[in-house]
């Protein structure tokens, strides 16, 4: 997937490593909005994004997924990514996180949808899963939107940074996908 064009007229590529420098100014501009619900977001430095992408780039490489940049105009404005692939089980979960003034135009539901119908299509997985702490009602509200099922919840579950949050577990299923909303997307 070189560049997949969204409806909302952003489209989602690769990080390069010459985006580092834009991802740390565009996440200390959104870290306050990002840090309520995402423990990574306290990263800071161009270097340490440098450092992630290279892992995005890895992971290309292994075949175990990969994140995208969501770009808008030219600018990058969130990312949405698989953490890993589990081949054994042909399982897989989404992550992302948008700028705060990019909300609203349902971009990610569009991203998330593509990605899933890529999971499901590209590299034929049974399950995407979708892992939301609870009490974040727009990230849920894309689960929901997309007919993911939600499972239950994973009650106070320690994280990095000493943080114990309840999270709610989402899934969909291959046999459950409908990917007709993608039919006006292209990917290029
Ligand atoms: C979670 C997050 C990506 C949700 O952003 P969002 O803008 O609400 O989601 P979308 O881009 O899918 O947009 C949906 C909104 O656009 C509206 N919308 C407009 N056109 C739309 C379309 N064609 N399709 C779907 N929604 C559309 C929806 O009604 C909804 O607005 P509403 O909440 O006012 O009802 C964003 O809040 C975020 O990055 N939060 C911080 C990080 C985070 O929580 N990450 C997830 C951790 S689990």
């Amino acid at each position: 997937m070189l560049r997949f064009e969204l409806r909302s007229g952003c489209y989602l590529r690769l990080f390069e490593e010459s985006d580092a420098e834009e991802l740390e100014r565009v996440i200390a501009a959104s870290r306050a909005y990002l840090a309520e619900w995402l423990d990574w977001a306290n990263a800071e430095g161009t270097e340490e994004w440098l450092a992630f992408i290279r892992r995005t780039r890895d992971k290309v490489a292994a075949n175990d997924g990969f994140c995208a940049a969501i770009i808008d105009g030219d600018a990058i404005v969130g990312w949405v990514g698989f953490d890993r692939i589990d081949w054994d089980s042909r399982s897989t979960s989404i992550g992302y996180w948008l700028a705060r003034d990019r909300q609203g135009r349902g971009i990610m539901t569009e991203a998330v949808a593509a990605l899933t119908g890529y999971a499901f299509d590209a590299w034929k997985l049974n399950r995407v899963e979708r892992r939301i702490e609870v009490g974040n009602q727009r990230s849920a509200a894309i689960a929901h939107r997309l007919g993911f099922r939600e499972e239950g919840t994973l009650r106070r579950r320690e994280r990095p940074g000493d943080s114990v949050k309840d999270i709610a577990v989402y899934s969909m299923l291959a046999q459950e996908w409908d990917g007709s909303a993608l039919s006006n997307n292209s990917a290029r």
